[in-house]
């Protein structure tokens, strides 16, 4: 199980299915709001206040891990007041489209160096923590100074490995969400809040 520090539960989702939601044709797939897009940017202004605090006088790397951060990194950058880089590493992990199997093949790789840089992996959601596991190894290898996460939402008793989560949006329920960057079938990453996703398993 993740330690989960600078977490905030979702215990009670909202029952708003319109949102931006009613824009998309197919919006009967597109459930609940799980977490709105104000609490998604309130959190995101705490976890760049707690990143900047924690990371002054030793200018962050962050790594996005595409495609499902890059609404969260493009966000969560703006908030951190420090110097700052950004680079993404672009991953497909195989399995089926909602569940992953752990295997994953990097599809772009970074641009910059690792060695003595204080990395902070950008992550859009941890279910069982098998991506990331995998990532955390293989950047390791690289030899940073430092290798923290901050993932945006993990679901609650999803992990099937042990996990340093070192900022964490939201605990969310283990159902499959989308929005704010995550997709089913490349689809839904442009909604502003996150989701429930009622369609068909694809
Ligand atoms: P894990 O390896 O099981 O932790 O899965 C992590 C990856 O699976 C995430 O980076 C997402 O790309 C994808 N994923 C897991 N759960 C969801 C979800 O509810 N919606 C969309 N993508 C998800
Ligand atoms: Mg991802």
């Amino acid at each position: 199980m993740a330690a989960l520090r600078y977490s905030r539960d979702v215990t009670s989702p909202g029952i708003d299915r319109t949102s931006d939601g009613a824009r998309l044709e197919d919006g009967d797939d597109v459930g609940a709001v799980i977490v709105s897009a104000e609490d998604l940017q309130a959190r995101i202004a705490e976890l760049g206040a707690a990143i900047t605090a924690d990371y002054a006088g030793r200018p962050p790397l962050l790594v996005g891990v595409l495609k499902g951060a890059f609404m969260f990194m493009s966000d969560l950058s703006r908030a951190i007041a420090l110097p700052s880089e950004v680079d993404f590493m672009a991953i497909s992990s195989y399995g089926s489209a909602t569940r992953t199997s752990g295997v994953v093949r990097i599809v772009k790789d970074l641009d910059v160096d690792l060695v003595d840089r204080d990395v902070l992996v950008v992550e859009d959601i941890v279910d069982s923590g098998l991506t990331l596991s995998y990532l955390q190894r293989y950047l390791l290898a690289r030899r940073p100074a430092s290798l923290e996460v901050c993932a945006l939402l993990v679901k609650e008793g999803q992990q099937r490995t042990a996990l340093d989560l070192r900022y964490v949006g939201f605990t969310i329920p283990a159902d499959f969400v989308i929005g704010y960057g995550l997709d089913v079938a490349e689809r839904y990453r442009n909604l502003a809040a996150i989701h429930a996703y009622d369609g068909p398993t694809p």
